[in-house]
């Protein structure tokens, strides 16, 4: 029976069959060059991407390991928003949130602080120039071009999503697993959740005539070309299944309200609801519409389980986020004894919404139940809070696990991965009690 490439699970397993005997066509990098990285990835389990490409890469190193002089080699970030380290921990070419930040504010991430993840910097690109050029062998026509009016003036929809990095946790893989990854050592703050409106894609691509042999819908970014350990990848881009790209992905041209600010993809970036955030690529500036499979290092050597258990190419392709929960409060925070202090936090799941959240404040042999301030929404996190008053004096750690409507609760352990990604265990936060 023929596959329904369209079909997102079918297309995983059959691309992943097609890459290993080399029938996908690799899009814009020779073939040879994503091999060879590939075998890299595989056997090493680094290609330092994960902390951005080039020189910057090579100053982050392995996510356990920062090393001696890290500091010194470590180049301004080229992110063009305010980074006060009281809102961000600057990793590189990315701006992690720091989650303390968080406490006290709604729903939504303010632009200020929401985290930034820039393969190599921001570029400064203006609306009345910008252009999305749509073309591919998958059209009716030839190539058709949006102007930024011309995508305004279709209608708009809004949602409330996160955009999260596949590698948001990686760092407790280490400091709480003792394993090694590759990779930017975030903690949890490389989320945000914001109201983003747009066109939706599928309109774009039914306008831009989209025919039923298509299969794979190619969005690439304006920013500068990804060149790491001497091998130039080109563009930002990592392919969707049609069947995706025609269900619920939005060309962003407004963040919170206000036109797509330059860091975050302005003046108009791809959201992919629940998926990792490498999807979600900023400053788009054309779509290949294929009725060819189609391969780029962003869906090759990364982006997929690389380790033990593992096939040697990698699993399929990653897609949806996990599950985690994150303390709006410092690592290390100090609180005073017999003062009762609300706990307050988040928690999101890229399979369903969150409706329940425990929290335990004596390293986890008792769970209480959170409350929880928001209704619970896919796509989006869930608010929460849980009064405590700490009765003895020392270090003690907060822990808070999640649960979402598929009945999934957050693991003790997350399993392994090379390259750091979907770590989902309950987190332990360290605090001092004085
Ligand atoms: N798109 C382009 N063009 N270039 C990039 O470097 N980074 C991706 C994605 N889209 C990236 C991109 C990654 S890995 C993530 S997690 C999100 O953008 C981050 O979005 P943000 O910086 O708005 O938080």
């Amino acid at each position: 029976m023929p596959l329904d490439l369209s079909d997102e699970s079918q297309y995983d397993r059959a691309r992943l069959r097609q890459w290993a005997r080399g029938r996908a066509r690799s899009a814009g990098v020779d073939r040879r060059d994503l091999l060879r990285l590939f075998a890299a990835g595989a056997a090493a389990g680094s290609l330092g991407l994960g902390a951005a490409g080039s020189a910057e890469a090579a100053a982050q190193g392995a996510a356990a390991a920062p090393g001696p002089g890290t500091a010194a080699a470590v180049a301004p970030p080229g992110i063009v928003k305010p980074l006060p380290p009281e809102l961000f921990t600057v990793r590189g070419t990315n701006a992690e949130t720091n989650f303390a930040s968080l406490r006290g504010t709604g729903p939504l991430t303010p632009v200020d602080r929401f985290f930034v993840r820039n393969h190599t910097s921001t570029p400064r690109i203006e609306a009345s120039g910008w252009r999305l050029n749509v073309w591919g062998d998958a059209l009716a026509g030839g190539p058709v071009e949006f102007s930024y009016d011309r995508l305004r003036s279709l209608p708009a929809v809004e949602r409330t999503l996160f955009v999260e990095c596949a590698g948001n946790g990686r760092s407790f893989y280490s400091s709480q697993q003792g394993q090694q990854v590759t990779g930017t050592a975030w903690t949890l703050g490389a989320i945000g959740v914001a109201r983003w409106r747009g066109a939706r894609l599928s309109d774009v691509l039914r306008r831009a005539g989209v025919t039923r042999a298509a299969v794979d819908v190619l969005p690439r970014g304006l920013d500068d070309e990804v060149v790491t350990n001497g091998v130039n990848l080109g563009r930002v881009r990592r392919p969707l299944p049609v069947s995706k790209a025609l269900d619920d992905v939005i060309l962003a041209y407004e963040m919170n309200g206000e036109p797509l600010p330059p860091d975050h993809g302005g003046p108009v970036r791809v959201i992919v609801p629940s998926w990792i955030g490498i999807s979600s690529v900023k400053w788009v500036g054309d779509i290949e519409v294929s009725a060819e499979p189609l391969y780029t290092p962003w869906n090759t050597d990364l982006y997929r389980f690389f380790g033990p258990g593992q096939p040697p190419q990698g699993s399929a392709p990653l897609t949806r986020q996990t599950l985690k929960s994150a303390f709006e409060l410092e690592a290390g925070a100090t609180l005073p004894v017999h003062r009762t202090r609300l706990l307050t936090g988040r928690s999101w799941s890229g399979a369903a919404p969150v409706h329940r959240v425990e929290v335990s404040t004596d390293g986890g042999a008792r769970w209480q139940r959170a409350r929880l301030h928001d209704a619970p929404r896919r796509g989006g996190w869930v608010r929460w809070s849980l009064p405590w008053t700490p009765r003895a004096t020392g270090p003690a750690a907060l822990l808070a696990r999640a649960t979402d409507a598929t009945g999934r609760t957050q693991p003790a352990t997350a399993v392994h991965n090379t390259q750091g990604y979907l770590f989902d265990a309950v987190v332990r936060h360290p605090v001092t009690v004085v």
